[in-house]
């Protein structure tokens, strides 16, 4: 089963981008299993990150999974783009404008890891017509946009849901939580059923990047 192991993804919005090469190495040399990439286009969230461009320079020198999470609209339209950046996982929100299904499909066509994020307010019956088009649900645990938010403890209920949802399909898809994960709100969210840690401030935020993974793995 993909959800029996638990995974740590460092969100890269936490790093110091004017050493993101460094910044790189010391999540997958901490023991990060997956490296989070928050792409946020300015027009589904308040934000603007990055995009393509960094994570094909990011792909280039290193072989961490890159965990791609498109907080964009038209996710369709900008696809090609970030499979031939080098992302590994692709993860596209059931809120944005498009054919979440083709959309999806497309993904895993590429050969890539597909995922589904909902946003907090979202209920997970919005992702039910897509279960078994996902190799991972993302259970938004703060209003994507920023980082350094407080966990929603709220969506620890949707997190049941989902895990008892999979378990009556006999699926086998990750549930990912994102959003101020640390070790205290990671154990909540595991002992609910999430398998995937997405911590951005946690992580990069702490002097010792190794020992806070650690942290969060064992927590
Ligand atoms: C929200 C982002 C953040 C980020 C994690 O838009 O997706 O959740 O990855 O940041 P922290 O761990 O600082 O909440
Ligand atoms: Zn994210």
């Amino acid at each position: 089963m993909k959800f029996d192991k638990r995974i740590v993804a460092p969100s890269l919005i936490a790093a110091d981008f004017s050493k993101i090469g460094d910044e790189v190495a010391r999540a997958s040399g901490g023991g990060g299993d997956w490296l989070h990439l928050d792409v946020m286009d300015g027009h589904f969230v308040d934000n603007i990150s990055f995009g393509p461009v960094l994570i094909q320079s990011v792909r280039g020198n290193s072989g961490i999974f890159l965990d791609v999470h498109l907080m964009i609209t038209r996710p369709d339209h900008y696809l090609p783009r970030f499979v031939a950046a080098g992302a590994d996982g692709i993860t596209v929100h059931v809120e944005a404008p498009h054919e979440v299904a083709q959309t999806l499909r497309r993904i895993r066509q590429a050969g890539l890891q597909a995922g589904l994020a909902l946003n907090p307010a979202t209920p997970v019956e919005a992702a039910l017509p897509y279960l078994d088009q996902i190799d991972l649900l993302l259970c938004m645990t703060v209003v994507p946009g920023f980082g350094g938010q407080a966990f929603m403890p709220a969506v620890l209920e949707k997190i049941q849901a989902a895990a008892a949802l999979r378990a009556g399909r006999g699926l086998d898809f990750h549930i990912q939580v994102d959003g101020g994960i640390d070790p205290v709100t990671a154990a909540r969210c595991a002992a609910a059923g999430a398998n995937v840690m997405v911590a951005g401030s946690a992580t990069f935020g702490a002097d010792d990047m190794a020992a806070a993974i650690r942290q969060i793995r064992n927590a």
